[in-house]
């Protein structure tokens, strides 16, 4: 609760700062660089596509096809954490774990989970509420800067780690890795 809240907090001051900045931090240009499907347990799902495509101009979209063997799913946990390429990679600003079920039915949008719960709702077929009785599919998700306005992450390459529990089991993980430049 504590880090929920703090992480909160640096949102909101990188959100006032990113204001009153005169956009250049705000402007700056992101994009996919690479992204890594595992499942833990190939008899509870498969990943059938994971990769990036690009899409012309400079623009990158996201493909995944995620094969789920056991539906419906109806108890889903989402721990993000996010990494900061740094002689290797630290950990960096986030390590969040949350109720998936109860964020896509209600996503709080001011909030890291509710940019990053919004983001997915509109690049895939993870955007109703539990329960899952499909495959999971993300067709195309672009890197929206929008998603980082609020955020002004300095220069440099950050890894976003989604790991995903069904059932209280960790049985999935996709990290994605963004580059900012200037
Ligand atoms: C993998 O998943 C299958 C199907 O849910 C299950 O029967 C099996 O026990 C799991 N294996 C491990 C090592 O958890
Ligand atoms: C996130 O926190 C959990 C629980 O405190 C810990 O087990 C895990 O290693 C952490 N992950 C990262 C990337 O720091
Ligand atoms: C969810 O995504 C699927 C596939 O893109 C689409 O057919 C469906 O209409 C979407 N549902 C909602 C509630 O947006």
């Amino acid at each position: 609760m504590a880090e929920l809240a703090s992480s909160r907090l640096i949102l909101v001051t990188a959100a006032i700062l990113c204001s009153l900045s005169l956009g250049s931090e705000c402007r700056s240009k992101s994009r996919f660089i690479n992204m890594q499907c595992e499942s833990y347990n190939e008899s509870y799902a498969v990943f059938e596509k994971c990769k990036l495509n690009l899409l012309g101009r400079g623009r990158v979209g996201a493909d995944m096809y995620l094969k789920l063997f056991q539906t419906p799913v109806e108890n889903c946990w989402i721990n993000w954490a996010m990494y900061r390429r740094y002689n290797g990679f630290q950990p960096f600003l986030y390590n969040v774990s949350t109720d998936l079920c109860q964020l896509l039915g209600n996503p709080n949008a001011i909030s890291f989970q509710g940019l990053v719960i919004n983001a997915i709702k509109k690049g895939s077929n993870l955007n109703h509420s539990c329960p899952y009785n499909h495959d999971i599919i993300v067709d195309n998700m672009e890197f929206s800067d929008d998603f980082l306005k609020t955020l002004p992450l300095p220069q440099g390459v950050y890894k976003i780690q989604l790991r995903f529990a069904t059932y209280k089991v960790w049985r999935v993980q996709v990290a994605v890795f963004i580059e900012r430049t200037e």
